[in-house]
């Protein structure tokens, strides 16, 4: 049985959703699932736009076949080359032999890298700015390199304005009949996913993001379809808004973030009596995870999202805990920039973990560290509650 929403009168969601997997890209924990969308245009040609995952092909195909009706396919538009999306264009090929693929001139080394079949001979090559008119429809294209991957592209159909996103503007998350961001409760079940997508997914690349939205606020932008998560046709502007300040680095909220890590759990129990403290102070909503406990790619996402963030690590075997050193090379590989940042380490013979931890946080771009480090000699003592005071003066000021 097809699974067909319509977008707009001529043009169809034809993608698909998967529960089952457990890591994206064989990484990020999908708790929700994720959907791989592709959108089909019954104009004078029919042209579909992107293809989905191996996942779901079959269910992919079926809709296509169904959408098609008794017509064939005249031309697959490829924004993006990660499997994720082209794998099944060999499908559509075998299926539809007179295709005209239409991508740039990257979009082909890497088609001809993944597939076997004469990629030559149904290759269309464009360039920025250049058309395609298929009939009602006149489809605009834009590179947006390393948004996701280097051949990135969106395509912008000038009929109904509508901005075929690739991976921008995407989320993670089934599609659970309500394809519209407008038909769930975006902020409160999507917003968090999307956060962790962009921090994630092109969080590193938030320059090329920036360019890309540049790009786009040239155009007159109706409609966002994105190949995963919901489409966009209502309060565009807020999401947008979203993606500026995450691709700037520009804390989301003004929240404390406190990340530590504890084996025994007295550098737990030492960060619960600065929590508390900073509860005294004030502070609401503070966030606390454990880094053996949570996965980096929501670590990180939050990081994203909080204003100031209490990194507190014991050291171990004369470093960093693993945990914490993994999600502070994830930081410090994605860009992370512009925090307020307080250190505090633990260690019962030689201890270095908070010297190692500035070492690398000192390195971002535009991070406000707290001078002082506190020591915690295996367990926080009375004597030591000044310096939490310090601490939360420094975080409240
Ligand atoms: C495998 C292992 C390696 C450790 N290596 C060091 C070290 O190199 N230097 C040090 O001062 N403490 C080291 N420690 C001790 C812990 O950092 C220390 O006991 C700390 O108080 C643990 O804090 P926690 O109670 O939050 O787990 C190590 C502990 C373990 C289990
Ligand atoms: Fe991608
Ligand atoms: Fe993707």
């Amino acid at each position: 049985m097809h699974n067909v929403r319509k977008v707009t009168e001529d043009v169809y969601y034809v993608g698909a959703s998967d529960r089952r997997l457990n890591l994206f890209e064989n990484i990020y924990p999908i708790p929700n699932g994720i959907s791989y969308n592709s959108y089909l245009v019954l104009d004078e040609k029919t042209v579909l736009l992107d293809t989905i995952d191996h996942s779901v092909s079959r269910q992919f195909l079926e809709n296509v076949e169904y959408v098609l009706g008794e017509r064939t396919l005249d031309y697959l538009i490829v924004n993006h080359m990660e499997p994720d999306h082209c794998a099944t264009i060999g499908d559509i090929v075998l299926r539809y032999p007179d295709v005209t693929i239409v991508g740039n001139a990257k979009t082909f080394t890497m088609m001809k890298q993944f597939f076997g079949f004469d990629v030559d001979g149904h290759s269309k090559v464009i360039k920025e700015g250049e058309t395609l008119n298929t009939g009602r429809h006149t489809f605009a294209f834009a590179m947006i390199p390393m948004v996701h991957w280097p051949e990135c592209m969106v395509t912008y159909d000038a009929a109904d304005k509508i901005l075929f996103s690739a991976d921008a503007f995407g989320t993670f998350g089934a599609l659970n009949g309500n394809i519209f961001a407008d038909e769930v409760d975006f902020e409160k079940e999507w917003l968090a996913e999307a956060r962790r997508y962009l921090a994630n997914i092109v969080g590193k690349y938030g320059t090329q993001v920036l360019g890309a939205l540049k790009k786009a606020a040239a155009l007159d932008i109706r409609m966002i379809c994105p190949l995963h998560g919901p489409v966009w046709r209502e309060n565009l502007g807020w999401f947008i808004e979203k993606y500026q300040t995450w691709a700037n680095y520009t804390p989301e909220d003004h929240t404390v973030l406190i990340l530590y890590a504890s084996i025994y759990g007295n550098t737990e129990n030492a960060v619960n009596a600065l929590a508390g403290k900073l509860a005294d102070a004030g502070e609401r909503k503070i966030a606390m995870y454990d880094v053996s406990v949570t996965d980096p790619s929501y670590l990180l996402a939050e990081a994203f999202r909080c204003d100031r963030i209490v990194f507190a690590c014991p050291t171990y075997n004369a470093g960093i805990f693993p945990k914490m050193e993994t999600l502070l090379a994830e930081l410090a590989a994605h860009n992370f920039q512009k925090r307020k940042i307080v250190i505090i380490e633990n260690g019962t013979w030689a201890i270095s973990s908070g010297k190692q931890m500035r070492e690398i946080l000192s390195s971002l771009k535009g991070m406000e560290i707290m001078e002082s480090t506190l020591t915690v000699k295996s367990s926080l003592k009375d004597e030591q509650l000044p310096s939490l005071d310090e601490i939360v003066n420094f975080l409240t000021a």
